[in-house]
């Protein structure tokens, strides 16, 4: 086994007897020591259920699968994604941090695709349309998603929509009430091979009718072109982006429409500050490390199957459905990247939602159910509202449900019981802003990526997605009456469906 994972079990097994909060009650310092802050963004991992020795063996782990050796390969373009023969280069999208040929090529071609988009922003700022609607699924729609509704105002120049999933509710849902005169479409798909974008976009193709106004974000121009839209229309992609991590490429195109130009190179910068902290900070003082080394501990070392993620503002409710991606299909593997099974158990189910809210809806799980599933916080110092009773409100409940869940509440009562001990990290923004997004979301990306380094995984391919979507490609045909299933399960569920349907 892994050494550096087995040296933690001895660790797991001292601490279990003891209570998180005898832990921090042992050693108040850690409340100090045990957080570290970079630029606007602080984070307290205090909570959690580790102690000073736990860290030595964890950050001895980091030395002995090479964190930051992994880092600079990932940095310098090297293949990281080595079951698919390439590079991770999303870095490179937003920092000059490398010396490596291939890095520095790939940054400044980024910046040229950056140019194409800012003319591209400025010629559709520049026209009549009032509505934005892009067309992408996984990681060609959840961190635009999540950065337009995070930072997008009131009174921006365009209404951003999504379109992802091929259920037509969803295609009339985002159509109703926009007019096609005024509305303008992105494809956004790296593959240009995706089934629900094809078939929504061509049903947003057709509803415009005029193909002027219809833009297309793609690795795959040919068939972009072959769609109908024009070469001047298609912005560029690149195989060393991987779908979740392109958020900074010119997919993030319907946030710089929603934001602005300006704004989106700001998240970027964000981005370029957090990845300067990661391949810079030594580890014991580096972010990222510290995160995918709590992560690790409490997958491994506690064997949490699950992860919350609580952000506390309303602004990152859906910052859980990126992470999700991010997270489980990169580290949703139970193969070594030389081809072995793995030795440890990899990816916890993320989960979560937006604080106050999930307060009422499963946070009784947290508090009394019989795991323990540790969690993420997320607040922001600074509200961007008037509402200033509300903003305290808010922290509050982000503070209590962190202390409660970590101290519990003894009781005569046993339905009363609290038993506590429910790690959790902080992470808590100045104020949520353009870089500030930024930096979380990369700090998240390198946390994953070291993740992946520790299991010996790869963080970059998904094989696991595509067997699914053979199977559905195939039973097409059968869904239609033109086949038939080979499964006999199947078969019943078509014959039911048959049965069933409106003439
Ligand atoms: O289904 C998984 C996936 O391949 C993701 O990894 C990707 O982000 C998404 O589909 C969309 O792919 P594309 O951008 O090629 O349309």
């Amino acid at each position: 086994m892994n050494r550096g994972l087995a040296s933690l079990d001895a660790h797991a097994e001292r601490l279990a007897e003891t209570p998180l909060r005898d832990l921090i009650a042992a050693d108040p310092a850690r409340a100090e020591d045990f957080a570290l802050r970079v630029g606007p963004l602080y984070a307290s991992f205090a909570r959690q259920h580790i102690d000073r020795a736990a860290l030595v063996a964890l950050f001895a782990m980091a030395r002995e699968r090479d964190f930051s050796g992994a880092l600079r390969r990932l940095f310098d373009g090297e293949s990281v994604n080595a079951t698919e023969g390439r590079a991770a280069l999303h870095t490179a999208l937003r920092s000059d941090l490398s010396t490596a040929t291939v890095a520095r090529d790939a940054h400044f071609e980024a910046a040229n695709a950056r140019q194409r988009m800012a003319a591209l922003v400025a010629q559709l700022e520049a026209g009549g349309v009032t509505d934005i609607v892009s067309i992408g699924i996984g990681g060609s729609d959840l961190g635009p998603r999540l950065a337009v509704d995070a930072l997008a105002q009131p009174d921006a120049r365009f209404r951003v929509h999504f379109l992802s999933n091929v259920d037509g509710h969803a295609v009339e849902r985002v159509l109703g009430g926009l007019d096609p005169a005024r509305t303008a479409a992105i494809l956004v798909s790296k593959t240009f091979g995706t089934q629900e974008t094809l078939l929504n976009g061509a049903i947003v193709r057709d509803w415009m009718g005029d193909g002027a106004r219809l833009f297309a974000v793609s690795a795959n121009v040919e068939r972009a072109a072959a769609f109908g839209i024009a070469a001047e229309r298609i912005l560029p992609m690149r195989d060393w982006v991987g779908g979740r991590y392109s958020l900074w490429s010119a997919v993030g195109l319907p946030v710089a429409l929603a934001i602005g130009m300006a704004n989106f190179e700001r998240l970027l910068a964000g981005a370029a500050a957090m990845d300067a902290h990661v391949i810079e900070a030594p580890l014991e003082r580096n972010l990222a490390a510290w995160h995918a080394l709590v992560s690790v501990w409490n997958r491994n070392a506690l064997g949490a199957s699950t992860q919350a993620v609580l952000p506390y503002d309303e602004r990152l409710r859906l910052l859980p459905n990126y992470l999700q991606q991010l997270v489980m299909e990169s580290l949703g593997k139970s193969v070594r990247i030389d081809g072995n099974a793995v030795d440890a158990a990899t990816a916890p189910v993320w989960w979560g939602g937006a604080g106050t809210d999930a307060q009422h809806s499963f946070f009784q799980v947290l508090h009394q159910g019989t795991q323990r599933v540790p969690a993420d916080f997320i607040g922001v110092v600074r509200g961007d509202h008037a509402h200033t009773g509300n903003h305290a409100a808010l922290l509050a409940n982000l503070f209590a449900q962190a202390e409660a869940l970590a101290n519990g509440q003894s009781s005569e009562d046993p339905h009363r019981v609290y038993a506590g001990g429910r790690p959790s990290t902080l992470l808590l923004l100045d104020a949520l802003t353009p870089e500030t997004l930024g930096m979380l979301l990369a700090m998240y990306e390198h946390s994953v990526y070291l993740q992946a380094v520790a299991w010996g995984i790869n963080a970059f391919d998904q094989f696991g997605v595509e067997l699914g979507k053979q199977v559905a490609n195939r039973l097409l045909p059968a869904l239609k009456g033109e086949a038939e299933a080979d499964d006999v399960v199947t078969k019943a569920l078509l014959a039911e469906l048959k049965s069933r349907s409106r003439p």
